[in-house]
């Protein structure tokens, strides 16, 4: 039921393809997850993260389309991977079974309406899903662009967990846990 390969027109009129992950993009896809969460203050880098490898990122990609549960969406702008929007589905919890969301954009890229339409399909497919009825992401609480395009999509504050620093250290806050019921 995954299926999404779609063009879409971001708001200056920039078209953007969207579409599932696969195994081919790891190397592209990695680097454009680096480039977006080292020019982002607001997102963590583990230790896991400065080690990944194409093959982490290949088994990655593996693992989230083989799960019925879960979908990664990349878009592309001139044949160039400039996003992707993931989303784990868990049935650990058997009476709430869960989605992780997570996303990221390139910066030039970013403000133009892209988070919102990944946003939209991801959430659009979740409904469809069935299975899955809470989403759930952590987002550091000083970054407000994002804060507001989940309160935008219907996400509210579930609560607060442990203190962050920022990568350049200038913010130290704590990350907010946000929902939505499906
Ligand atoms: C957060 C992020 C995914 C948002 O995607 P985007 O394409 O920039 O967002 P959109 O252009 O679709 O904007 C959607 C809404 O977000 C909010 N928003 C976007 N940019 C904003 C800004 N600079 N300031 C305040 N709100 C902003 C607005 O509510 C906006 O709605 P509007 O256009 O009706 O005003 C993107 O900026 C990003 O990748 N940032 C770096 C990585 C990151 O922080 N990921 C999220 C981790 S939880």
């Amino acid at each position: 039921m995954k299926e999404i390969n779609q063009y879409y027109t971001l708001k200056r009129g920039e078209q953007v393809f969207i579409r599932e992950a696969k195994s081919s993009d790891s190397a592209e896809l990695l680097e454009t997850i680096r480039e977006y969460v080292f020019t982002s203050k607001y997102l963590l880098v583990s230790a896991d993260d400065l080690e990944q490898t194409v093959a982490d990122q290949r088994e990655w990609i593996r693992s989230l389309n083989d799960n019925p549960n879960s979908l990664l969406l990349i878009a592309e702008h001139e044949g160039k991977i400039i996003g992707n929007i993931d989303l784990t589905g868990s049935m650990e919890f058997d009476e709430n079974p869960t989605g992780m969301l997570s996303m990221g954009i390139l910066k030039a890229y970013q403000g133009k309406g892209l988070g919102s339409i990944l946003l939209k399909l991801v959430l659009d497919w979740a409904r469809a899903n069935h299975q899955l009825k809470v989403l759930c992401l952590q987002v550091f609480q000083g970054n407000q662009s994002a804060i507001n395009l989940y309160l935008k999509a219907g996400f509210t504050v579930f609560g607060q967990q442990g203190t962050t620093t920022s990568l350049d250290a200038t913010d130290s806050s704590n990350n907010t846990i946000m929902t939505l019921n499906l």
